[in-house]
Formats: C-alpha cells, sequence, structure tokens
C-alpha cells in the first residue's frame, strides 16, 4: 500500500542528513563482512561501566521506594516528573547562582525532540504568512537540525570564520559577526556548544554577543555535551543563562540515551510554549527515564561520575586521534578541530582532490568508517569547497582500534593526494 501523503508527510518521511549516510553504513556492517570494519562514525555513547553501575543504583533504589507506582503506572504532569525538576532548578541555582524556578523547566522525550517543538512553535509561517527563519549561526552544526523544521526553507546558517594554525595542523571555527543577521525575521537562534560534529566550543564571550545580537529573540543554545552533565568540555565554559536564552539539555551522553530525557530551561513564557505543544504531541517524557534522573542529579552523583569518569573518557581518545594524525599524516594540508569538547573529532583535509563522499567510499576499502562532512551543514545555501572535505571521527571505539583507523586513514589521504585531481 502507498498511502498519499501530505506535504508534511512527504516532508517526514525521508531520512535527512547524516541518517541517509547511516543507511549505507548500516548496510555496509551488514554485508557479511562487518567484523573487519573499524566503525568511527557511532553516535551511540560508550557504556562505561561506572555509568551503567550509577543507573543500575538509582533503578534499585526507585524499586524499594514507595514512589515505584507513582511514576510507572500512572501518568503525571507535562512538564515533568517534579522531583527531577526540583533536582535540576536546585543543582544549578546552587551550581552557577541562578533563581530558577519550577516554570523554567520542561522534560521533553530527548532533546531532539525539545528542537522539533522550538522550530515549529517559534520557525515556520506566521498566521499572516511571513517566513520566521531558524537561524544557525556558525555552520557546520549538527545534522538534526536539518529535519527539525515542517518547512525545511526556514533553516538558515551562517559561513563562519577560520582560525588556522598551518604550522600545528590545527583550526578552530568562530562565528563571523560580519555577516550573521538577526532581524525580526528570525524566529529563534540555535547552535550546540560543545558541538556536534566539529568539538568546537563558541566562546562565552561569543555567546553573550549572539544572546545581546539576538535581543528578544529567543536563543537555543544545545549543551547535549555541555557541563554539568555530561560535562564532555575538554575546555573551560560556563553555560551562559541570559534572560532570552533556553538551555538545552540532554542525558543521552550522561549514559541514558534509551531513556528519551530531555531539559530545556528558559524564561517561563518560552517554555509555556513548548510544554502545550508537547502535551498536543505525546503528553510527557517516560517517568522511568525521569525518576532515576532525578536520583542521580540530586545526589550529584551524575554531575561528579561526568566530570571525572565520562569527560576523561573521551579525552583520552581524542589524545589517540591527535598523536596518531601528527605521526602518519602525510604531507598535505590537513587540519584538526581543536579539541573542546564532545565525542567526535573533526578532520579538514583541505583541497582534497576528491569529495567526501568518495573519501568516505574509499576509506570503506580500508575496511575504517567515518562520516562525511557533507551533512553537517544544514541551512547553508553557499557554495562552499569546505563543505565537502571534513570528515567526523566517533570516540567511541577502543584506543587501539582508533589508532589503526587513523594510520589507514593517512594512508589513503597520501594516496589520494599524490594521485591528484579525478576527472
Ligand atoms: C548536538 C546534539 N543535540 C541533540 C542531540 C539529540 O540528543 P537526544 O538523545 O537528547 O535527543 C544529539 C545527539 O547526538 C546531539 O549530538
Amino acid at each position: 500500500m502507498a498511502p498519499t501523503l501530505t506535504q508534511f508527510g512527504q516532508q517526514m518521511s525521508h531520512l535527512t542528513g547524516v541518517r541517509a549516510i547511516m543507511k549505507d553504513i548500516i548496510e555496509t556492517l551488514q554485508s557479511g563482512q562487518s567484523a573487519d570494519f573499524i566503525n568511527l562514525s557511532a553516535g551511540n555513547p560508550v557504556i562505561i561501566p561506572e555509568v551503567e553501575q550509577l543507573w543500575r543504583d538509582c533503578t534499585a533504589e526507585l524499586l524499594a521506594s514507595d514512589d515505584y507506582g507513582e511514576v510507572v503506572c500512572r501518568y503525571g504532569s507535562s512538564r515533568g516528573y517534579e522531583p527531577l525538576i526540583e533536582a535540576i532548578t536546585a543543582d544549578f541555582n546552587r551550581r552557577y547562582d541562578l533563581t530558577l524556578k519550577p516554570e523554567n523547566i520542561l522534560i521533553t522525550p530527548g532533546s531532539q525532540s525539545l528542537y522539533f517543538l522550538a522550530a515549529n512553535a517559534f520557525g515556520g509561517y506566521t498566521t499572516d504568512q511571513r517566513l520566521k527563519e531558524i537561524i544557525l549561526p556558525l555552520s557546520p552544526d549538527y545534522t538534526g537540525y536539518g529535519g527539525v523544521s515542517l518547512y525545511p526553507e526556514a533553516v538558515r546558517a551562517y559561513r563562519p570564520t577560520l582560525e588556522v594554525d598551518e604550522a600545528a595542523h590545527r583550526f578552530k571555527y568562530r562565528p563571523d559577526f560580519s555577516q550573521l543577521k538577526i532581524t525580526e525575521q528570525t524566529g529563534f537562534v540555535l547552535f550546540s556548544r560543545p558541538c556536534n560534529p566539529t568539538g568546537n566550543v563558541v566562546s562565552d564571550d561569543e555567546v553573550r554577543r549572539i544572546a545581546e545580537l539576538a535581543d528578544d529573540v529567543p536563543v537555543f543554545i544545545d549543551s547535549a555535551y555541555a557541563p554539568p552533565f555530561p560535562a564532555l568540555n575538554f575546555t573551560e565554559m560556563t553555560p551562559v543563562l541570559a534572560p532570552n536564552v533556553v538551555h538545552g539539555i540532554s542525558l543521552s551522553k550522561a549514559g541514558l540515551p534509551g531513556e528519551r530525557v530531555g531539559i530545556a530551561m528558559g524564561d517561563a513564557a518560552t517554555i509555556r510554549v513548548l510544554e502545550s505543544f508537547q502535551t498536543n504531541l505525546c503528553i510527557h517524557s517516560s517517568r522511568y527515564g525521569q525518576a532515576i534522573a532525578a536520583r542521580a542529579i540530586a545526589s550529584g552523583a551524575l554531575a561528579e561520575l561526568s566530570q571525572t569518569v565520562i569527560r576523561a573518557h573521551y579525552q583520552e581518545k581524542f589524545a589517540v586521534i591527535e598523536t596518531t594524525l601528527d605521526a602518519t599524516m602525510p604531507d598535505v594540508p590537513w587540519y584538526l578541530h581543536r579539541a573542546e569538547g564532545s565525542i567526535f573529532a573533526w578532520l579538514w583535509l583541505q583541497d582534497l582532490p576528491v569529495d567526501d563522499q568518495v573519501f568516505y567510499q574509499s576509506l570503506k576499502q580500508y575496511g575504517v568508517i567515518i562520516v562525511p562532512g557533507s551533512p553537517f551543514f544544514p541551512g547553508l545555501r553557499d557554495d562552499w569547497d569546505h563543505k565537502h572535505q571534513c570528515f567526523r571521527i566517533s570516540l567511541t571505539d577502543t584506543a587501539e582500534r582508533i589508532a589503526i583507523a587513523i594510520r589507514r586513514l593517512a594512508q589513503l589521504t597520501q594516496e589520494i593526494y599524490s594521485r591528484g585531481p579525478q576527472p
């Protein structure tokens, strides 16, 4: 049966961005040679024993408590499970000297859904048919932003400036404030910090500047990798919580991706709009995940493990990528993005003689899978060579296998640059 799809049905039944590549990766891995592949494409976090134990302990506590029936056998408030909201407000108020109240918080089924709610409440067409844009101030950014709006034309991204250290083979993106425009046509601003895929951390000053430029336009800061949990920042950063900022937290990289717990923190009027949208869509997020998260946050254990275990785990993997690239890459203009956070490394091969898709396919012949960079520029209309010269490398495999994969990548890089441009 082929049901007739609406315009939105068409839009939402297509895989966008990196999900389309993931289909190819899954087919490759299922092709019978999967044991030979080193797969550095994964976005799934590593199951770290200490973190898994924390969630087991919180589950055991919940099972033994009187709350169990209330948590899993009943519907609850759309805003979220009250003890989780209390734990979050208490933690942030103490840690960052804030005055958050329950009305500043909304729990969503994962943070991706939060951006979907925002994209369709504040982006898209107004009742008088004006297009409100979703501005991504620094491209590349999270590929998922390409699929959040029912009106893809609403997503507009800006090219960054590049700070390049040629001798060290490192680079960093910065927002280009000479280009960035936030106007009355802007519905809201959105960026990830630390950034998936690049690991970039927009500085505290740059965030404040964006928030000031935005004035009373909401600025959603996707903090899926930020402190206090999962604290996957390798450089100093503080959450910037200005009146127009909505801080989006995810517990996925803190070991709970299956439970779908996202947290929006911001101005009460903005949170109310998102809450109503969520009630209409799905009533509320699963309460089991919220209940164990409440325990892990209230005890301080989640923030503690994030800083001491989760961050160290990925930072060590990043060091393996850096040292292996430095030792094995040929003499070509390659640049690794500065390691500022997230669970990925981002490699730029300047003047690459083939495009990122061809390089990805060729690397598969060496038994290595990384993600071609072009799907990470959602909303960027510019024709820019750089979009086809970058790769995302996940830090989720073992250090040994990452080192082997990077050596093979260096070998292929040598081969491709020495062959020169292909017809
Ligand atoms: C930057 C960023 N935002 C949002 C998400 C979605 O996370 P969640 O599992 O909370 O929906 C991801 C997932 O990888 C991400 O990398």
